[in-house]
């Protein structure tokens, strides 16, 4: 087996008093789609910033391509979509993507961009506008435009469905599809069970500081009951369902 695209082992994270992760040891593997879920506030950010170092970590280790997390080195093959992503307010999109583009190493060519705009149901023509002129959804689509544009081999996207139109979210849906089939990694949060059934192969329900179950979504219902895959999830986290 080749080396795990991420592995945290025994990784502990404390604000004050407050545990949230406890110990956690995990392992992606290359080509996974992972689908990180739990209840709002079960740390599904924190884990994301303790893996690309935005924090400090209590206890454990966590390598990304067998590279220590507090290298930059770890994150040269990833792009990063943050749960809220705000751009530079002075920029234009333009300008935006070409930054980005640059940061990854890429050429900046028009054409790729447009397609890859248009490719998320964003006009073009914003291209030249101001990002700040942007509805919520057209910056969520920016940022997931300078992503997918980046062409890296592990995607680490935190809550990126947020504030996206039906029509927008099947966008990015086949889009992921697309880089499944191209052997790529993802890690994705989401609190949309839904999400993560249609898109991962893999999930880890994050709950009380540590993973209270990791498979297929399909097994979450086989093994914790229910019709839906929330009542699964609720079953498995022991909140009683109320309809
Ligand atoms: N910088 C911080 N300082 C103190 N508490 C924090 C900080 N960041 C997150 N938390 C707390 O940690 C818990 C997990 O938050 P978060 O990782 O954002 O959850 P999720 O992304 O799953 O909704 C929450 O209780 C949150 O209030
Ligand atoms: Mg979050």
């Amino acid at each position: 087996m080749s080396e795990p695209v991420v592995q945290f082992s025994r990784v502990s994270k404390q604000f004050g008093q407050l545990s949230v992760l406890r110990g956690i040891d995990l392992a992606i593997p290359k080509g996974q789609f992972l689908g990180l879920a739990g209840v709002n506030g079960a740390g599904k950010t924190t884990l994301v910033k303790c893996l690309l170092d935005f924090c400090d970590i209590d206890g454990g280790a966590i390598r990304i391509h067998g590279i220590d997390r507090r290298r930059p080195a770890s994150r040269a093959r990833l792009a990063f979509l943050p749960e809220r992503f705000t751009p530079p307010y002075f920029l234009t999109g333009r300008e935006f993507v070409r930054s980005m583009l640059r940061l990854a190493r890429r050429p900046y060519e028009e054409d790729a961009v447009r397609a890859a705009f248009a490719d998320l149901d964003l006009d073009p023509a914003a291209l030249a506008k101001p990002v700040r002129a942007y509805s919520k959804g057209m910056t969520q689509k920016l940022g997931l435009a300078a992503c997918f544009l980046s062409r890296r081999e592990f995607y680490v996207l935190d809550e990126p469905m947020s504030g996206l139109d039906p029509k927008a979210r099947a966008r990015v849906k086949a889009i992921l599809a697309r880089l499944r089939g191209e052997g790529r990694t993802l890690l994705f949060t989401s609190h949309s069970l839904a999400d993560i059934e249609e898109i991962c192969d893999h999930m880890l329900l994050l709950h009380r500081g540590v993973f209270a179950f990791s498979g297929a979504p399909a097994e979450l219902r086989e093994h914790h009951g229910g019709t839906s895959l929330e009542e699964a999830f609720l079953n498995c986290i022991e909140v009683p369902y109320d309809g």
